[in-house]
């Protein structure tokens, strides 16, 4: 069984599309192809790896509460791809969006069911994924907690000679355990996902977020917002700057 799958985000680097992509890889038998797609140059390779799929998978991100301009371009393609060549493989999509809200990728979802009716194909479902920067950024604390515990081991050894640092080791089975349960809902749904595509199945379209209380989660937007805005271009981006109408 061969499973495509196509990382839809435009970013060439740390995109939450790739990280939810490589956890249903972990879910997902058989054989796995990996595409990216940002730019009209990369369908007509995409479309040939369509032919002897049995399912696709598209890690989608939430634009404007749609799709990306750049895979509708692509999902046009594809369309007509598939019922010139008699295709039939199942389709599924991870969509993510900033917002807290997974909820609010259901009309990007109905896109991708139409998308599959116009093209002849199996629409199988997918997951809605909200708070999917915060997400990201959990496996980047992850690694940054592996890196800490190898130098707080490093250091232990050097000092008292034991390999075992216990305080550090019980601080990074506590952060891990809270990245995990930040995760858990992504990982409940995409297990499932998996079970599906391995089975060709129907999953329907689930709903997750990142899971902590929506007032955290919007304080640590804001701070993440405005340290962003700072480093590239200024306060919020330029709205305090001086304006020139009238210049297009
Ligand atoms: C042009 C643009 C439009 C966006 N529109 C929305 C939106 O309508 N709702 C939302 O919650 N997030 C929106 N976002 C945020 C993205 O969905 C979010 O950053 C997502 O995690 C990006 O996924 P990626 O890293 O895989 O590209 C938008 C981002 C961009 C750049």
């Amino acid at each position: 069984m061969k499973t495509v799958f196509i990382n839809c985000s435009p970013k060439k680097r740390f995109c939450a599309s790739a990280y939810f992509l490589f956890l249903q890889r972990l879910f997902t038998g058989g054989e796995k192809v990996n595409e990216t797609l940002r730019t009209p140059a990369d369908h007509a390779r995409i479309l040939e790896q369509l032919r002897d799929a049995q399912a696709v998978v598209f890690g989608v991100p939430l634009y404007v509460d749609g799709v990306p301009s750049h895979v509708l371009r692509f999902m046009e393609e594809m369309e007509t791809f598939c019922r010139g060549n008699g295709l039939k493989f199942s389709v599924y999509c991870i969509a993510n969006n900033g917002f807290i809200e997974g909820k609010q990728n259901e009309p990007l979802m109905q896109v991708f069911g139409h998308f599959c009716t116009r093209a002849g194909l199996v629409f199988g479902g997918g997951v809605g994924i909200g708070g999917g920067v915060m997400l990201n950024v959990t496996r980047i604390l992850f690694i940054v907690d592996i890196v800490l515990l190898l130098l707080n081991t490093v250091l232990s050894a050097a000092n008292t000679g034991s390999f075992f640092p216990k305080e550090a080791w019980i601080s990074f089975a506590e952060n891990a355990a809270l990245l995990l349960y930040f995760n858990l809902g992504v990982l409940f749904y995409l297990a499932g996902m998996g079970r599906a595509i391995r089975r060709g199945a129907f999953f329907g379209k689930k709903y997750t977020r990142i899971l902590i209380p929506s007032f955290v989660f919007i304080l640590f937007a804001d701070i993440f917002f405005i340290i962003i805005s700072v480093l590239e271009g200024g306060i919020f981006r330029g709205w305090l700057a001086r304006k020139e109408f009238g210049k297009s």
